[in-house]
Order: structure tokens, then sequence, then C-alpha cells
């Protein structure tokens, strides 16, 4: 796991467009596995910037984006499809017919949504780089604690807490659902490569317990410590429960001169 600590979120998301913009100039086609969430506006906002500047393309890309609530339809505001086309797909030049989220339509059987979802990132050819956020229970996706480690994209409940942690974003008399479909932690697990974002204290916890505690379901995030090629960005914030960190630190120097000599860090 590469952990990068930067001084604050405008750099997190600075620093996380400029991997997905590295990505989209090597491999035009790429498959982008996307996530919504208060931390993530900011990296969309940097993304929509490029793409206007003209310094990045999505003509040719696709996007599967990790979840969509149960219950709620792609035109309401609350869903993450309205949320990806308010943030980022609107504003760039993407495909919207290469745009994917694991919606269930009206009268459709949530149970077939996620194996078909499965069937549509393979058919894609499988995800190149995953964006994940996580939340204060540790969760990603909508994996939440005691998940399965090896499960795919389903139906999952949503806890209490995140239910509350959302409910900021919902309006007293509005339906708030407490479904999702969601890409399970083996589907995440498949991308090729990962970049997770994290800012703000409320994280730190997560994060400590993602990248330094025991690989337990109890903390979804941590099973990114058997995958290969993880980036983990943080503000100063969320990495303040990191007991590692002066080791992060001094490893990102030896990545940044290796890139420089060679073009490439070593990574994780
Ligand atoms: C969103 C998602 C979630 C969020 C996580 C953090 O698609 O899958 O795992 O990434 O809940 O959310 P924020 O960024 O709002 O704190």
């Amino acid at each position: 796991m590469e952990i990068i600590i930067l001084k604050d979120a405008e750099k997190v998301a600075a620093t996380g467009a400029e991997l997905v913009a590295e990505l989209l100039r090597v491999s035009p086609a790429a498959v982008l596995g996307l996530a919504t969430g208060s931390t993530q506006l900011a990296l969309y906002r940097k993304l929509v910037e490029s793409c206007r500047a003209g310094a990045i393309s999505f003509k040719r890309a696709t996007a599967f984006n990790l979840d969509e609530y149960l219950g709620v339809t792609p035109d309401n505001p609350q869903s993450y499809r309205a949320y990806m086309r308010r943030e980022l797909f609107d504003h760039v030049d993407i495909d919207p017919g290469r745009t994917f989220l694991p919606e269930c339509g009206a009268g459709q059987n949530p149970v077939l949504v996620g194996p078909d979802y499965e069937k549509k990132i393979a058919a894609a050819g499988g995800i190149d780089l995953q964006v994940l956020g996580i939340g204060v229970n540790g969760h990603i996706g909508f994996n939440e604690p005691s998940s399965s480690l090896n499960s795919r994209t389903r139906v999952k409940t949503l806890t209490r807490q995140t239910v509350e942690d959302n409910s900021r974003l919902f309006s007293a008399e509005e339906f708030q659902p407490r479904l999702a479909v969601t890409m399970g932690i083996a589907t995440i697990m498949d991308a090729r490569r990962i970049l997770m974002l994290a800012t703000g204290a409320n994280k730190a916890d997560a994060v400590a317990r993602m990248a330094e505690g025991p690989v337990t379901a109890m903390c979804p995030a941590s099973i990114l410590q058997m995958h290969e090629r993880v980036t983990v960005l943080l503000d100063e914030a969320a990495a303040s429960g990191l007991e590692n960190r002066d080791y992060y630190d001094w490893t990102h120097q030896q990545n940044e001169s290796l890139k420089a000599r060679f073009g490439r860090s070593h990574d994780v």
C-alpha cells in the first residue's frame, strides 16, 4: 500500500486527478471505477477542469460506479446516477452509453442486478483504476462491516451509522434508502489499480484500521492490504491516527526520486 500524506484536501484532489489523468493519457480507452460521496467532489471538479482545458478526454473511456441506492430512480436527484451526472458525466466528453451504475429499474428483481453488473464489468475487460472513499466505519462501496471479503455485486443493507452519516443529504420529508446495490469486496479487489482518497479527522480512525490494523471483515477497507497496487491519498487530518507515519513520508520521498530518475516509482 502506497500511502501519501498531503497538506490538505485540495492537494489530495489535485494528486488524485493527476493520477486519473495520467491513466487516460496512456490508455484513453481505460475502464474507470468511480465512487460518489463528499470526498470525491473536489476530484471530479479537477477532472472537469482538465477536460475543459483539453488536457484529458473521456471520449473512449468507460465508467462503472461502485454503488447505487435501491428504490431511488436514476432521475431522482438523490440517486448516484444524478450525482455522477451533476458532478462529472454532464461536464466531460464521456459517452453516456458507457457510464454504468448498478441500477435497479422499476419492476426489475434487485437480486439479478449484481450478477448482471459483474458480467458488464467483465465484458468491458475489467476495471483499470478503481477510485474509492472510505466510510467512518471502514466500509468501501457499501460493503459494511461484516461483509464477506469475497463478496461480489449484490444488495446490501446500510448500517444505521451510514444512514445517519448520509442523512445530512436528505430533507426530513424525503425517502432515505436503507438498501443499496454495491460492488462486492472481491469485485473491488479485481481492479488492476486502486486509488483511495480520504480527508478529514472523522476518517482518521478508519484509515488507521485500514492500513495498520488486522485484515478483517469488520473493517472492509483492510482487505486493501492484500491488493498489489493501492495508492492512498490522505490529508493531514485523515492521516492523524497512523503510527507508521514517518515511514510513509520517507517512502514517498524515495518514490519521488525514483520517479524523477526512471519515470516510475516502485509503489507499494
Ligand atoms: C460512495 C461509496 C462510499 C463512500 C464513503 C465515503 O460511492 O461507495 O463508500 O466512498 O461512504 O463517503 P464520503 O466521501 O461522503 O465521506
